[in-house]
């Protein structure tokens, strides 16, 4: 008896629950059954007029009937509440729409510089070898034929670390260290970084990128020494750069030239250019044949070699090729900046 009424409000619940599309709806199916004054709580009013031993029987299915429907409410309601959560998504997300494109890096401008003089001097047969930063006196200054107390030395104004060990301020100590170790004919460039004590400005910074070039064997010339840094330069910049060789001084070279490009701020018109000071050239680095005292020192014999060396830098190239008016800018990590030469 008790039982099928049961079953006939478990199936009336069952079909009220299938037709309730909102909480709302929802909770009223949960009054009208389960509620305080709902049909099971007339359910179990009933247990009292039933025989004594009847109803601890009775009170007990009453209850199992009630869990299961609290269950079937129960989920019911997560249904519902995760259909609501969809509609609400899709009203909001329109998954179509593209998203944020992940953002590109691309390689540094003074890499880039770098590794594009790199690769036309390993066209031309030279090996690119690199070497330590931390350099003692003698390959800085002594083995480049630059003595104690010549004033070349202060022209250099380095870090030093100790007495004897400084920070390079130019590439020119892997010379050495090429020539200690290879007999002639040697070809190589060497770039890397090197460190100055100097102001920083438009120009300048204290530490930068140099490439070192070297060439020693016979018959080699100054002509050759030109050829081949003109070609870099057409190379880097285009046909439209001027390039320029002043003659010049360095202890490890004679003659010895200076490379000067046309100013890219100015473009040679000059006067009050904050870049070439009014010159209408910037300068790219130095150059010229190596000093016979510099071979000898390397046991080469002058009598028999002969070789060229530069040492160019990077930024001042970077400038250069990418019309850039101030060398701050590319240690500044401007992505805007950095994109634009991309
Ligand atoms: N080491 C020089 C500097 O940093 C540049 C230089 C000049 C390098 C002449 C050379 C060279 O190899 O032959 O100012």
């Amino acid at each position: 008896m008790l039982d099928d009424q049961l079953k006939e409000l478990r199936a009336r619940f069952d079909a009220a629950l299938a037709q309730a599309t909102d909480a709302k709806t929802l909770d009223a199916v949960r009054v009208t059954f389960l509620g305080r004054s709902g049909e099971i709580t007339a359910l179990r009013r009933g247990i009292g007029k039933l025989p004594p031993a009847e109803r601890p029987g009775a009170g007990k299915i009453i209850n199992e009937a009630v869990e299961a429907m609290e269950a079937a409410l129960a989920q019911a309601q997560s249904h519902l509440a995760s259909r609501a959560f969809a509609a609400d998504l899709s009203n909001r997300i329109d998954v179509t729409f593209p998203s944020i494109p992940p953002q590109a890096g691309s390689i540094h401008p003074i890499r880039r510089v770098l590794e594009d003089a790199c690769r036309y001097f390993q066209q031309h047969g030279f090996a690119v070898v690199l070497g330590p930063e931390i350099e003692p006196e003698y390959y800085n200054f002594d083995a480049l034929n630059i003595p104690p107390d010549h004033p070349a030395r202060e022209g250099f104004d380095s870090f030093f670390l100790t007495d004897n060990l400084l920070l390079r301020p130019h590439t020119s100590p892997m010379q050495i260290r090429t020539m200690q170790q290879h007999r002639p004919p040697v070809a190589i460039v060497t770039p890397g970084k090197c460190y100055r004590r100097d102001a920083v400005d438009a120009r300048h910074l204290f530490q930068f990128h140099q490439i070192e070039g070297l060439l020693v064997g016979e018959d080699v010339t100054m002509a050759h020494l030109k050829g081949m840094l003109t070609g870099m330069c057409r190379e880097l910049f285009g046909t439209q750069q001027q390039v320029r060789f002043r003659p010049s001084f360095f202890p490890f070279t004679e003659p010895s030239a200076e490379v000067d490009t046309t100013c890219p701020l100015c473009r040679n018109e000059g006067v009050q250019c904050r870049m070439c000071g009014g010159s209408g050239w910037i300068e790219l680095g130095g150059s010229g044949m190596v000093h016979p005292n510099v071979l000898r020192n390397m046991d080469y014999d002058p009598d028999v070699y002969s070789g060229w060396a530069f040492g160019f830098g990077i930024e001042r190239m970077a400038l250069v090729r990418y019309d850039v008016d101030d060398i701050r800018r590319f240690y500044e990590n401007d992505p805007d900046f950095l994109k634009q030469l991309a």
